[in-house]
């Protein structure tokens, strides 16, 4: 194993250009004075383990793993962390010896950023969360942990939302799935999108009144105004809020977790946001 000065990590993803970790790693680094270098890697759709072997024999202390690799990182890990066995798949990987830990931060990172950044404490609120892919999945148990008073799934395959409630962790918490329509003459606090009907530009089927008064829609997607937060607009939210804050506090966690020291979100969230 090649002698290197600096822990080594890097985002390991199929596209992987767009990806802002190597920016928002740096920043922490340097705000933290950490001593670390942070990649980008393309793995080839199929040579996901491959790449990874390739990283631990290079030395790299972890990395984190983005579309389309985080179900196979779950498989590869020798040790999971709770919450990533809960999500079913990983989003960060640390090289220990011989082993591969894998943890998941994005959860972690919407609550966060909901509840430190926005200001919108999650317990008691009737939340509705868009989507029951990946993304979904992957925050559905650290949402659950909040303590909503209800937690209702809509998604346009309405057996994948079925799935993820009845794989649920049993919480004392009114967890419900269901269609885009039946969600008609219902109220929400707090609606977050993690469908990825935003990438796309494509508008959910949603109705008017779904929000209450002084609700907050969030939009995992970021960087971009949606079809869903124009909606959110015409439907007179005053809180609307895009993904960029739970990539900054997903990215903070990851880096807590590697070097046990937790950098500040705000002045990076506003660095990225002037890019
Ligand atoms: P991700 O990792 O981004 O969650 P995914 O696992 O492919 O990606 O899941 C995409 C999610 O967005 C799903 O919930 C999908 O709905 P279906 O399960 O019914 O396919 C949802 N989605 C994507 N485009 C959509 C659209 N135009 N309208 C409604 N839902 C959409």
């Amino acid at each position: 194993m090649p002698e290197v000065s600096v822990d080594r990590y890097a985002v390991i993803g199929h596209p992987v250009e767009h990806s802002k970790s190597p920016l928002i790693h740096a920043a922490f680094a340097q705000q933290t004075g950490q001593q670390i270098e942070y990649g980008k890697i393309l793995a080839p759709l199929d040579g996901f383990a491959a790449t990874v072997a390739s990283l631990r024999e290079q030395g790299y202390a972890g990395a984190n793993v983005t579309v389309p690799f985080k179900f196979e990182a779950y498989a590869l890990a020798t040790e999971l962390t709770e919450r990533a066995r809960v999500a079913g798949a990983v989003n960060t990987l640390s090289f220990k010896g011989s082993d591969i830990l894998g943890d998941n931060t994005d959860g972690v990172g919407l609550v966060r950023d909901i509840e430190h950044n926005l200001a919108v404490p999650l317990a008691g609120k009737r939340v509705l969360l868009l989507g029951a892919g990946g993304a979904a999945e992957g925050v559905l148990g650290p949402l659950l942990a909040t303590m909503p008073s209800r937690l209702c799934i809509a998604n346009r395959s309405v057996s994948k939302a079925e799935s993820m409630v009845a794989r649920a962790k049993p919480v004392d918490v009114l967890l419900e799935a269901c269609s885009f329509e039946a969600l008609a003459g219902q109220v929400f606090d707090v609606v977050i999108n993690a469908t990825s009907s935003g990438l796309s530009n494509e508008r959910l089927p949603l109705t008017a009144g779904l929000f209450a008064d002084g609700a907050l829609a969030y939009d995992m997607v970021y960087g971009r105004e949606t079809p869903f937060m124009q909606y959110a607009r015409e439907e007179g939210v005053r809180q609307i809020a895009d993904g960029l804050g739970m990539l900054v506090e997903q990215a903070a966690e990851a880096f807590y977790l590697w070097r046990q020291v937790r950098p500040q979100t705000a002045p990076v969230m506003t660095m990225m946001r002037a890019l």
